[in-house]
């Protein structure tokens, strides 16, 4: 017999593993389309440190639903986290689950003691969970970027003054 989860039902968070990547490459692959791997936001994943201990896999059962990376680098001077990509199953979107993953991601990152995290993103989306592009306005990406979807949100006063280009940590 076929158990019907509750679709309002939250799915599990848990961090991803390396043996998860398969499964969360295929997420964001269906998400973005190839044309992800021009952005500048790759760019900087090319040389930024991944942070599995900040990146997030969304599970409903055996259903990998959602995932959000996040990565360790500099902006100038500062030592910041990188979020990107975060993608969320197409059936299960409007759901939460995006929600329930940059909450989460951003509650790691604060308990990690890192300054802040920076993002290429829609200001209406992450809005709601506190980024502002007044806090991306001098952050500076490898690459082309519409300024404007250059978003962070602090945790430190080091943070909040964010300046200059985004590099190896
Ligand atoms: C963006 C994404 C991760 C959100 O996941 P989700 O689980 O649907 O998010 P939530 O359920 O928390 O929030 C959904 C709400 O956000 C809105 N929303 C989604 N993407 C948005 C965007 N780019 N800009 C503004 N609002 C957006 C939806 O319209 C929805 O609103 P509704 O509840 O009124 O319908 C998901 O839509 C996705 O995987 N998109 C494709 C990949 C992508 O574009 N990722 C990066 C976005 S910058």
């Amino acid at each position: 017999m076929i158990q019907l989860q509750p679709a309002s039902q939250a799915p599990s968070v848990l961090l991803e593993r390396p043996q998860d990547a398969a499964l969360a490459d295929a997420l964001i692959e269906r998400a973005f389309g190839p044309g992800r791997l021009t952005k500048s936001s790759e760019r900087v994943r090319e040389f930024a440190e991944f942070a599995p201990d900040l990146s997030l896999c969304a599970w409903r059962g055996e259903a990998l639903v959602g995932v959000v990376r996040q990565w360790r680098v500099r902006v100038g001077a500062t030592p910041a986290v990188f979020l990107g990509p975060i993608a969320v199953a197409a059936d299960e979107r409007s759901g939460g689950v995006g929600a329930l993953l940059v909450e989460q991601a951003c509650a790691a990152a604060r308990a990690a003691g890192e300054t802040a995290i920076v993002l290429v993103g829609d200001a209406p989306y992450f809005g709601r969970f506190g980024f502002s592009a007044a806090l991306g306005k001098a952050v500076r990406l490898p690459g082309p970027v519409d300024q404007r979807r250059v978003l962070g949100v602090a945790f430190t006063p080091a943070g909040e003054a964010l300046e200059g280009m985004i590099r190896a940590l």
